[in-house]
């Protein structure tokens, strides 16, 4: 297939491109450069430097490369920015995803596939999340999400032969194996680059947001889900897809580990200490998140291969130390 990945020089998105130039798909790359790095993008790569609210270029790109199928990565993802301008995340997330299906429509490319979030669940009503527990989510990052998963449905309603995927992405970590690409986001406020930097003393210490939590050991759970495992997931979501399909599924690996867990893990993979304070909680974080994603296995047929969180965050160090 002729794919166009939006937000191809970010960070999930250009491990998506790897994977897809791997297995065989033409592959451009649109990004505003915002945030992503032009050397995330292989060279034999074509790459436009365009921004998604400018549908007319997309439409020309489209054209010009007969694009059957675009994979949008392209967002930002900051919930606590998200809360402070929600007008930017709704005009990036919202507004940008419709700009880009509007360009599709013009010229007749009829397959989508869409990164979502597990923050659309917000405060989940039960764990691990299905596909079908209730969404509300509860900031303006999760819900500029929520209403692209909605617009798409009321898109494959009105044309029976458009068809999409939605993954609701769990914690997304680790790097491609070779280490020439990775997590690379500036600035930086995911949990395990942020405990790697402490080990390599590029940040003196790690705070932890909250011991008082209802979970075990008092700190928050995620599922953390290894980068190339989730693009995987994307490249059969594509291939699976076909006239008249609204699908979604979760990507987690049906594990959760604690704040705790993580540190005591990075600090066996990496033999060092890592100077930990305990702080108070940030807002907006759930307890517990994780995922069952027995849906995205039993119908794609995913079958994530680094489900070990100490694998998980050895080829993250990798990435960070090589
Ligand atoms: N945390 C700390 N200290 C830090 C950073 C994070 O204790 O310095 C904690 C957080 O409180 C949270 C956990 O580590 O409990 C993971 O936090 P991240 O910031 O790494 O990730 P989030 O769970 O907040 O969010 C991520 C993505 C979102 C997505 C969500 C879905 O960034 O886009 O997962 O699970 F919506």
């Amino acid at each position: 297939m002729n794919i166009l990945v939006t937000g191809g020089a970010g960070y999930i998105g250009s491990h998506a491109v790897r994977k897809l130039c791997e297995t065989g798909h033409s592959v451009v790359v649109l990004d505003n450069l915002s945030y992503g790095h032009r050397e995330a993008v292989p060279n034999n790569v074509p790459f436009y430097h365009v921004d998604l609210k400018d549908t007319d270029q997309i439409e020309t790109i489209l054209r010009k490369h007969h694009i059957n199928a675009v994979m949008h990565f392209a967002a930002l993802i900051s919930v606590g920015e998200s809360v402070q301008k929600p007008l930017l995340y709704y005009r990036n997330n919202t507004a940008g995803a419709m700009s880009l299906l509007e360009a599709m429509e013009r010229v007749g490319v009829r397959r989508f596939v869409f990164s979502s979030t597990a923050a659309t669940y917000g405060e989940p009503e039960e764990t691990p999340i299905l596909e079908t527990t209730r969404q509300q989510p509860i900031n303006p990052y999760g819900r500029s999400k929520w209403f692209v998963e909605q617009i798409l449905q009321d898109i494959v309603t009105a044309d029976p032969k458009f068809g999409f995927v939605v993954f609701r992405y769990f914690n997304v970590a680790g790097a491609t194996e070779d280490g020439s690409i990775g997590e690379n986001h500036q600035p930086e406020t995911h949990l395990i680059p942020l405990v790697l930097f402490a080990a390599m003393g590029k940040r003196n210490n790690i705070t932890v947001f909250g011991t008082d939590y209802p979970t075990p050991d008092g700190t928050c759970i995620r599922d953390y889900v290894h980068v190339n495992d989730l693009v995987t997931a994307h490249v059969l979501g594509i291939e699976a897809l076909s006239d008249g399909d609204a699908r979604f599924y979760n990507l987690g690996i049906g594990h959760g580990y604690s704040v705790r867990e993580i540190l005591d893990a990075a600090k066996k993979v990496t033999g060092k200490e890592i100077p930990t304070v305990f702080g108070s909680r940030r807002e907006g974080d759930p307890a517990r998140l994780f995922a069952n994603s027995d849906k995205a296995q039993k119908e794609l047929g995913w079958n994530p291969q680094h489900t070990n969180i100490e694998e998980i965050i050895a080829s993250a160090w990798h990435w960070h130390t090589h």
